[in-house]
């Protein structure tokens, strides 16, 4: 339903989420079950979570750090690591709570240490994958020094995801947090079950919000912000209506203090308010009428779950968010913390 002012959509899929562990759980857990029914829970913890028990112990503390009031399903994933064992993906196939494996190149982004080296060295768990029909979950960049950052998501697709799809055409992917056109070219040619997801901060923000004026360690995250013009092919793809890109925040919260640092860490906290960021991406290009496809069906299409029957519900209504959030012992400072947002989410009643 849209009106001029409002617009209910089923309860969303937040498609790509960090939510950490211990005591983070009681703010991230709350605050992205206030937005979503169901997210596909990112296994990079320090240890990260390798093994199927490892992710369904991981899952029993984020439901029980949900409030009571919230119904909140997490999708839960297995971390890729050199030691991945072919009965981890036999195991895993056979849990209905476990969704997909992460590949993270070793080094590309927070906690990924324990990520793969090279491809080759994963590549019988990748064949049972594809045989399973277990999706991979890639974070594209290469970490090749002689590579640019900037350049990190485009190099990836032609060193490593060609390649991969060529010898396993059949691997569902899902490749994460696109941030070029390249990555929207590709993505548009592939058929079969491959998508993408896009965050909120890429469709809204580019590297000119970092970094004119003063460096906004608020606004730094891997993949990186880009150019303009690959927000623009970011934006279109997101809109299209095209099935194969859904919603993924790749909210990452880390304490106020680790990001207002010498040495920031990565990484976007928009859970609090990611769907009013992504009402006002859709809204900038008139197509609020497709944000519910892109929220909450084409991620549930993919993963073979159903839509959620509840709905939220958004208002066109200018507010200003806090400034910064408890956390921890300390706090956390929300993306786009203490400025306006034209669209809010409306308590469920
Ligand atoms: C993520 C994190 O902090 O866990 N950081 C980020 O910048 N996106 C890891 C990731 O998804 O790259
Ligand atoms: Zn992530």
């Amino acid at each position: 339903m849209t009106s001029s002012l409002r617009i209910s959509i089923p309860r969303p899929i937040d498609a790509h989420l960090h939510l950490r562990d211990g005591r983070s759980l009681s703010s991230t857990v709350a605050a992205s079950a206030r937005q979503f029914g169901r997210a596909v829970v990112m296994p990079n913890l320090l240890p990260p979570v390798v093994r199927c028990s490892e992710a369904l112990a991981y899952r029993d503390r984020i439901l029980a750090a949900c409030p009571p009031d919230l119904s909140f399903q997490p999708m839960m994933t297995l971390y890729l690591s050199e030691n991945t064992r072919i009965e981890d993906i036999d195991q895993a196939c056979a849990e209905p709570d476990i969704y997909a494996v992460k590949l993270y190149p070793a080094g590309a982004t927070t906690h990924s240490e324990a990520g793969v080296g090279h491809i080759d060295r994963v590549m019988p768990v990748l064949e049972r994958m594809a045989e399973r029909g277990l999706p991979l979950l890639i974070h594209g960049e290469v970490t090749d020094p002689d590579i640019d950052i900037f350049d990190r998501e485009a190099v990836f697709i032609e060193r490593t995801l060609i390649p991969l799809r060529r010898r396993l055409p059949e691997l569902p992917i899902v490749l994460e947090h696109i941030t070029t056109r390249e990555a929207v070219d590709y993505v548009q040619a592939q058929n079969g079950r491959f998508a993408a997801t896009l965050t909120a901060h890429h469709l809204l923000h580019d590297r000119n919000d970092m970094l004119v004026g003063g460096m906004r360690p608020h606004f730094f995250c891997l993949p990186i912000l880009k150019r303009r013009e690959h927000r623009q092919a970011l934006l279109a793809a997101a809109t299209s209506g095209d099935p194969r890109f859904f919603l993924g925040t790749d909210s990452a919260p880390h304490a106020q203090h680790a990001k207002e640092s010498a040495c920031a860490c990565a990484g976007c906290y928009t859970a609090p308010v990611a769907l009013e960021l992504y009402a006002e991406a859709f809204a900038s290009c008139a197509a609020l009428d497709r944000l519910a496809d892109f929220a909450s069906r084409h991620a549930a299409h993919f993963y073979g779950v159903p839509v959620d029957t509840q709905e939220i519900t958004l208002s066109a209504q200018t507010w200003t968010q806090a400034e910064r959030l408890p956390y921890l012992d300390g706090h956390i400072i929300p993306f786009r913390a203490g400025s306006e947002l034209q669209w809010r989410l409306e308590d469920a009643v």
